[in-house]
């Protein structure tokens, strides 16, 4: 066997990270005691919230300290196991971090077996962000036949995620995304009635134009001005989903806030998805999406490398938002 390469923090990032804040070493590869499993990495997952946990403001996972390496969840296969119930040769989704290989005591992993579609999209739609998307979208946004449905982020997992299953249940999908390629995938590949390009269109311009009645759902990926944009857009008894807030990871204190005095005229409903509140329905989810992509209902697109040390590099073109669909290395 050769080494385990890995990436550790190497200081804590200030604003959007470099690679600096990055380092790649060397180690052993680790033997798993009784009860355990090694196992090789194939893909990990970049996800935005591993910025929060860098700094310690995730509030679900221990903070990565200078020195460690960096975690996150990973499509791993087992290559040695002590665990009665993993075998070696098994495709896992597990959690090793930046790095190649990892132990595991089997908590908090899932096998991929019958996994439809490429293993990377366990990671993505069919993963944590496609279970964000399916439940922040069914349980808070209800979508209904005919309602307009607006999702910023729109290229990327939970974006194209929000809008496809909404478009699957009879709404009209309209995203909201940073350049002309990403615009032009989120209506060509992902079938959005159109898609607004905020960084040469004035938002809300464009969603009047659209929208001249409302918008019956808002799917919020990014917080700040788009958000405020939002609130003044609004249906009579819209649906607003507070999901994630790009626009302010990379910051140490957050922003004023938008005004939410219209959220009172439109009688609209703000809610906050967390997707571990809604793992309960990880199995009704993958059933459905299987069928979805299976049937050419649903499509993704991915942001790939090749080789643990291009990690970093990954990692910061992801938080300075240049990522173009989920974000994944591959080993
Ligand atoms: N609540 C939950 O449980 C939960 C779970 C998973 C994910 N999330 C959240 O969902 C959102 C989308 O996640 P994802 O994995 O699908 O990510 P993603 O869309 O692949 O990447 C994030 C995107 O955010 C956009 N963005 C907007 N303003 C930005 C800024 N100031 N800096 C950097 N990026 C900016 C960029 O797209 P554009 O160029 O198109 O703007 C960027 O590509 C994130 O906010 C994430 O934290 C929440």
């Amino acid at each position: 066997m050769t080494t385990n390469r890995k990436i550790v923090l190497k200081k804590s990032p200030e604003g959007v990270p470099t690679e600096e804040d990055f380092e790649l070493l060397d180690d052993e590869i680790s033997t798993p005691d009784t009860n355990q499993f090694l196992s090789k990495t194939i893909h990990l997952s970049l996800d935005p919230y591993i910025r929060g946990v860098i700094t310690g403001r995730h509030i679900y996972s221990e903070k990565v300290n200078v020195g460690d390496t960096i975690v996150g969840r990973t499509v791993s296969e087992i290559i040695e196991s002590n665990h009665p119930d993993y075998q070696k040769g098994e495709i896992v989704l597990t959690s090793n971090g930046w790095q190649e290989y990892g132990i595991s005591d089997g908590d908090g992993v899932r096998k991929l077996t019958g996994h439809q579609g490429r293993l990377s999209t366990a990671l993505g739609i069919m993963g944590m962000p496609g279970l964000t998307a399916y439940a922040g979208l069914m349980v808070y946004g209800e979508p209904k036949e005919g309602d307009i449905l607006v999702v910023s982020a729109a290229s990327g997992p939970v974006g194209c995620m929000v809008g496809q299953i909404a478009q699957i249940h009879g709404a009209k999908a309209i995203g909201i995304a940073g350049s002309e390629e990403k615009c032009n995938a989120v209506k060509n590949v992902f079938g959005f009635e159109d898609c607004i390009n905020y960084k040469t269109e004035n938002i809300d311009h464009r969603i009047r134009e659209l929208c001249p009645n409302g918008v019956d759902i808002y799917f919020d990926n990014v917080g700040g001005e788009t958000l405020d944009i939002m609130t003044k857009n609004l249906a009579f008894n819209a649906r607003i989903v507070l999901c994630g807030f790009m626009t302010q990871y990379n910051l140490s204190t957050p922003p004023p806030g938008p005004n939410l005095g219209p959220i009172v005229g439109a009688r609209a409903t703000i809610r906050g998805v967390v997707v571990y509140d809604h793992y309960d329905k990880q199995d009704e989810f993958i059933s459905k999406a299987s069928q979805w992509l299976q049937d050419g209902k649903i499509q993704y697109m991915e942001d790939e490398v090749v080789g643990i040390e291009k990690t970093p590099a990954q990692f910061c073109k992801l938080m300075r938002g240049k990522n173009f669909g989920k974000t994944i290395v591959t080993m």
